[in-house]
């Protein structure tokens, strides 16, 4: 019999690639699922179906739906990625952030408990590096003091340290890993990578302007988040139950992110000015020019980037930078596997590709549409 992992948060970024790893792996994969008046699950549409992939619907805000799945799945490992895990809208959801990123995690805890489970269940929970928030040492490790800075980093923090009172209260095999920012191609569209990368597409294939972003100073260790997931089930592997902080060890600016992204959909910029007044300009434009995308005209001079008080947040966390030796020395996982630049790529390579492929599929409606209203097709 293989292993049966259950996945709470399985349809965000890192449950669709944490459920690609445990299914090759050969385990018996669960997820929890929210009701959603959308039906579509983009991110594991393709394993929905497949024989050892199963979905399960529960919520975190409710202790009983997760009793009840737990108690059904009895599975080895729970990966608790679930989570409101967007920092600036914890500000405007501040309870509901608390609810589902704080009690939520002591719900999973407890119905492993209700269910008898504590001695065989392994749990890992999504931690982050949010909690060193206004930090207090550079780099970060697993000893730097937590300054959290966001309503979302104060509920982690709760989520931390309960994981940590049950491991030592009822001698549970769970764990934290505090994981730094890791983006992909799948990453949501409002975190400022994603954002940037589908803006850098969108703008070299003429359709949108101007990209408007918050603090282009503030720093991140940004790692790829298929090589994450990895780490998330080394740490259940290890012997004993440990926190570890999972980064890259290497920092850029989110300037420098959007620098790089628009490099590679072919468009140079230079930043000029500071603060709220600070625009990024187009120096050079070497796009391809195919005849069938709308961007004749040169992108030179004009103002590609600019700075909006509506993407400041109310406290912001901008020196993040984490330390994996822990993690290299006691799972053997390897930081450097995706570099900056190669992330960047991969992310810009894709969304240009996404780009042209709706920008092609509107296309065909319209004319479509116009044939209809010509009569040519019925
Ligand atoms: P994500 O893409 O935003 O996915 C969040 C997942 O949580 C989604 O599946 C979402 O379901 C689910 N969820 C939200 N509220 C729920 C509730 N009440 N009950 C059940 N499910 C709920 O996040 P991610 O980037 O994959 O991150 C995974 C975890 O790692 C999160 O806990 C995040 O806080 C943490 N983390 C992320 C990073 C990072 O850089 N990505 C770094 C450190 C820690 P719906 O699809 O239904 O909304
Ligand atoms: N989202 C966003 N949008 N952020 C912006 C923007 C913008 O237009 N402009 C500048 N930023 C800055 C933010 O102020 C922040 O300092 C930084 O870019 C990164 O923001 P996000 O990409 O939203 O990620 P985050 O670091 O706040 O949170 C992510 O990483 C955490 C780990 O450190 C999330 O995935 C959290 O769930 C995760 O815990």
């Amino acid at each position: 019999m293989g292993k049966v992992a259950l996945i709470t948060g399985v349809t965000g970024q890192d449950g669709s690639y944490l459920s690609e790893f445990l299914l090759e792996k050969g385990y018996d994969v669960h997820g929890i699922i929210r009701r959603s008046s959308v039906d579509f699950r983009e991110r594991i549409a393709h394993l929905e179906g497949k024989p050892h992939f199963h979905l399960h619907y529960a919520d975190l805000g409710d202790s009983m739906s997760i009793v009840k799945v737990v108690d059904k799945v009895k599975p080895n490992e729970i990966y608790n990625l679930a989570a409101q895990s967007h920092v600036q809208v914890s500000f405007d959801s501040p309870e509901f952030t608390a609810d589902v990123d704080a009690t939520g995690v002591l719900r999973v805890l407890e119905a492993v408990r209700a269910c008898h489970l504590e001695k065989t269940c392994r749990i890992y929970q999504a931690s982050t590096s949010e909690l060193y928030g206004k930090v207090e040492e550079v780099p970060q490790n697993e000893n730097t003091p937590f300054h959290p800075y966001s309503p979302y980093a104060v509920a982690k923090l709760y989520g931390f340290w309960i994981v940590k009172e049950y491991r030592e209260a009822y001698n549970m095999f769970c764990c934290s890993g505090i994981l730094f920012n890791h983006e992909s191609e799948r990453r949501g569209e409002t975190f400022v990578t994603r954002k940037i990368t589908l803006a850098a597409a969108r703008i070299s294939q003429g359709l949108q302007d101007c990209l408007y972003l918050g603090n282009l100073d503030s720093l991140r260790d940004w790692g790829y988040a298929k090589d994450y997931v990895e780490c998330m089930w080394l740490i259940l592997q290890n012997d004993k139950p440990e926190d570890f902080v999972i980064a890259t060890g290497v920092q850029h600016s989110v300037r420098e992110f959007t620098e790089l992204a628009f490099k590679h959909a072919g468009i140079e910029l230079e930043f000029k000015g500071e603060g709220i007044k600070e625009v990024g300009i187009c120096v050079k434009d070497n796009r391809p020019q195919p005849s069938d995308i709308n961007h004749q005209t040169s992108l030179v001079g004009k103002t590609l980037v600019a700075v909006s008080e509506d993407f400041y947040r109310p406290t912001d966390v901008v020196n993040l930078w984490g330390d994996p030796t822990k993690a290299k020395a006691k799972l053997g996982w390897n930081p450097a596997k995706t570099s900056f630049e190669e992330l960047v790529k991969l992310m810009v390579e894709h969304d240009i590709a996404k780009v042209a492929a709706e920008g092609a599929a509107a296309k065909v409606r319209t004319n479509l549409a116009e044939y209809l209203e010509k009569g040519i097709v019925k």
